[in-house]
């Protein structure tokens, strides 16, 4: 196993990131807020692909956390997370805590106008402004020329992407594919929130995307009734309640009512206490 650095301040990892430039390496960075999974891995070992210079942030941010969601009770296991890191070669980890982050009088965020107005933004109204300014931050902070973000928050790739864009942030974004347990339930930290019956509703989610795409190939080009036939599929198992089920464009995120071209569906379901998310590329 390889020697890895544990990094909690500031000071110490933007020295690491100079140091790491000057002698020519290619930084990447994966930003979790840990309580790790395959999925999170999978992240790290597509990175690695992309530079030789490995970097884990672990960080449960607040600014992302509307009132009365899941910060304080959010799963936490930093021993557990860094044997895994350990495992997947990651050179640095970045720990800080929240005061390292945003400090006294903060007062500076970052906000987009438009991708936030659709999906999961119309349900967690700060999501995607704490999303934003945690991750420019983590960029200014760790410096990485390439970071790693996976499809399955589509909206968050989304909108880092237009964030990298908008302000120039001279990073390469790479977008990973959704890592699924072996029956098809995209991986989520929150999955430990479900009961063993709650587990079996959950996989309404993916099952309800998969058959979309059934129903595309069999010439349904409706979006309003592939999405009904969502809505029937989810509602028919226990503990779910729907947040939303979207057929958009997978750029600007705009509900789409004839499918003539490729499109996402997005869904979000609370399952008991989880609130889930899942989605997919549909292909007419
Ligand atoms: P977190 O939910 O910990 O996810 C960290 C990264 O892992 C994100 O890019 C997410 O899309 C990816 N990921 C989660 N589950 C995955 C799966 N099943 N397959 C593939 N990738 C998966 O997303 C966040 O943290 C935060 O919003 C963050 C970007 C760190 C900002 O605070």
């Amino acid at each position: 196993m390889n020697v890895i650095e544990i990094i909690s301040t500031l000071t110490e990892i933007q020295a690491r990131s100079d140091r790491m430039r000057r002698q020519g390496k290619t930084i990447v960075l994966v930003p979790t807020m840990g309580f790790l999974h395959e999925g999170h891995l999978s992240l790290m070992r597509e990175g690695k692909s992309h530079g030789n210079d490995l970097v884990v942030s672990i960080f449960v941010n607040p600014a992302q956390f509307g009132p009365g969601e899941d910060l304080e009770t959010y799963p936490r296991d930093l021993d557990r997370d860094l044997d895994l890191v350990r495992k997947e070669g990651v050179d640095a980890v970045f720990v800080p805590d929240v005061h390292e982050i945003y400090g006294d009088r903060f007062q500076t965020y970052v906000e987009l106008e438009k991708l936030p107005n659709h999906l999961c933004g119309n349900s967690r109204p700060v999501f995607f402004k704490g999303i934003a300014t945690v991750v420019a931050k983590l960029f200014n902070i760790v410096k990485p020329h390439v970071a790693v973000f996976g499809q399955k928050d589509y909206q968050q790739l989304v909108i880092i992407r237009q964030m990298v864009r908008d302000l120039n942030f001279d990073i390469t974004v790479i977008g990973s594919p959704t890592v699924r347990e072996p029956d098809g339930l995209a991986m989520s930290s929150r999955n430990t929130y479900l009961t063993p019956g709650q587990r079996v509703s959950a996989l309404s989610l993916c099952q309800s995307l998969i058959n979309a795409q059934a129903l595309l190939e069999s010439g349904v080009r409706d979006a309003a009734e592939i999405i009904d036939s969502a809505t029937d599929r989810i509602r028919s198992h226990p503990d779910t309640e729907i947040d939303y089920i979207a057929v958009c464009d997978p750029e600007t995120l705009v509900d789409v009512k004839t499918i003539d071209r490729p499109v996402r569906m997005a869904l979000a379901v609370k399952v008991g206490k989880a609130r889930l998310i899942d989605n997919m590329l549909l292909k007419p």
